[in-house]
């Protein structure tokens, strides 16, 4: 990057409390500070950020009025919901504390994650600027539009009949490939959506994602947004910023990556917040084992329905297979994909790991589980073609398939040798002269123009 600015102006950070969202705002907070910018991030006490990870960071917990019913009930849009209306004051109440403190120390920027839009109405009052950032692609919020249109002209839900068919003018997305979510009720997805998709007085928006990746959806979103819209990602590359994690990585499986052969490795990770029944935990396992490739396997505490971490696996499983499986509660995801031995990713899609998987060349298998995790899917398996979708229920021989074809077979060459172009394009795209590249240094001009 250019030079780095003599600023020592404020910054404040409001990330939405997933790990998801949590990971691309601090990463974007280590980019903002290498620039010279201090960097405030303000944080629910819900999913609090470990501030010993990020010294070079000031934190400040909040108030966010989340009853322990809330939080137990694992109704994420119930939770974001109701902290747009809790955080309110308590936000306003810290930044203006915050500038009483240190006045010499002026906060020239806000810098929110899209869903926390209550940030907007709080940097309004205080007269100071905002600018949004999106978490997830650019094609997933045009889509997310377009199930707010077809659900006002009476199309959604849609029947079963129809969940194979295009959707008109989305190529190659279908009817199940929209990001609904059957988490919550459709008023509250579409309040939520509304809210977050709503710039109202941004001065910007900060996109995760790739020119390259979503050229033509990029080019759509730019018609209609009236403010400046700067895709910088993938921001775990930009800024390779400490660990952000909510769980302990266990790192142990980094070792036993070492002891396994170039690209023969499948890594499943379901991500941080989808969950899966005992009957899929089962046709998973026995997938894995049957298709003699070793295997690096998160299985998060809490994320099989009903069961306890210790009694998640079928009997006979860990005896077949044997040193070939490494199964962590929580892994160094990004450390991972890099490794050589790692072949491929089996993955739920959530953004981030479509993006650290695509810039490291890794093809995926892909089994979404609700909202933009479809999207990417149906993208990583038709769009760029780096990946195979399992489409039906999980099934042992399904899954045994898809782990051979994506890692050994012939027929999936193309796939693997695609995924090597796209990694070197993202790179092009981060490099000098790049767009990712050339919309940081914008950025960073335009924050020092606020
Ligand atoms: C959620 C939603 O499910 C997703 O659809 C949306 O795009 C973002 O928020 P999540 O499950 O958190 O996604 O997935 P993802 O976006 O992939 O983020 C997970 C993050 O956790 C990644 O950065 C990944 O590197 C990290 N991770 C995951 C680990 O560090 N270790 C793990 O073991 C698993």
């Amino acid at each position: 990057m250019e030079k780095k600015t003599q600023s020592s102006q404020r910054l404040v950070l409001f990330p939405c409390p997933y790990q998801g969202h949590i990971n691309p705002m601090l990463q974007l907070g280590t980019f903002l500070h290498s620039k010279g910018f201090s960097i405030t991030v303000v944080h629910t006490h819900f999913n609090s950020p470990n501030p010993s990870n990020h010294p070079e960071f000031t934190f400040f917990p909040i108030p966010d009025g989340l009853t322990a019913d809330e939080i137990s009930s694992g109704n994420i849009m119930a939770i974001l919901l109701a902290l747009n209306a809790n955080c309110k004051a308590s936000f306003e109440q810290t930044l203006t504390e915050v500038m009483e403190k240190e006045p010499q120390n002026k906060i020239i920027c806000i810098i929110h994650d899209d869903i926390m839009y209550f940030s907007e109405a709080v940097a309004r009052h205080l007269n100071i600027p905002s600018i949004m950032l999106r978490t997830t692609s650019v094609t997933n919020f045009l889509a997310r539009s377009a199930v707010l249109q077809l659900h006002s002209e009476d199309h959604l839900p849609f029947p079963d009949s129809l969940s194979l068919n295009p959707v008109p003018q989305f190529h190659p997305l279908r009817f199940k490939d929209l990001p609904t979510s059957n988490l919550d009720t459709f008023e509250n997805y579409s309040k939520l959506a509304v809210n977050a998709g709503n710039v109202r007085t941004a001065s910007a928006i900060i996109w995760n994602t790739v020119d390259c990746l979503e050229q033509s959806s990029l080019a759509q979103i730019q018609q209609q947004c009236q403010v400046p819209i700067f895709s910088i990602g993938p921001l775990h590359k930009i800024a390779p910023a400490a660990s952000s994690s909510l769980l302990e990585e266990d790192t142990s499986c980094i070792a036993w990556l070492e002891k396994q052969s170039h690209k023969s490795v499948i890594y499943v990770s379901l991500g941080s917040v989808a969950s899966i029944g005992e009957k899929e935990l089962g046709e998973m396992a026995w997938g894995l084992a049957n298709s003699n490739q070793p295997f690096l396997w998160v299985i998060r505490p809490g994320s099989i329905c009903g069961l306890n971490w210790n009694e998640t696996l079928p009997q006979g499983f860990i005896e077949a297979v044997g040193e070939r499986g490494c199964i962590v509660k929580w892994a160094p995801q990004r450390e991972v994909l890099t490794h050589g031995a790692v072949g491929g990713f089996w993955s739920h899609c959530g953004w981030n790991s479509t993006l650290e998987s695509l810039s490291e060349g890794v093809p995926m298998i892909c089994t979404p589980s609700f909202g933009d995790q479809k999207v990417h899917a149906r993208y990583i398996s038709q769009v760029w073609r780096v990946g195979v979708q399992l489409e039906n229920e999980l099934e042992r021989g399904e899954i045994e398939r898809a782990v051979r074809t994506l890692m050994v077979d012939d027929d999936g060459e193309g796939m693997r040798v695609r995924a090597k172009d796209l990694k070197e394009k993202i790179e092009v795209c981060m490099k000098r002269g790049g767009s990712s590249y050339s919309f940081l240094n914008k950025l960073v001009e335009l924050i020092m123009s606020l």
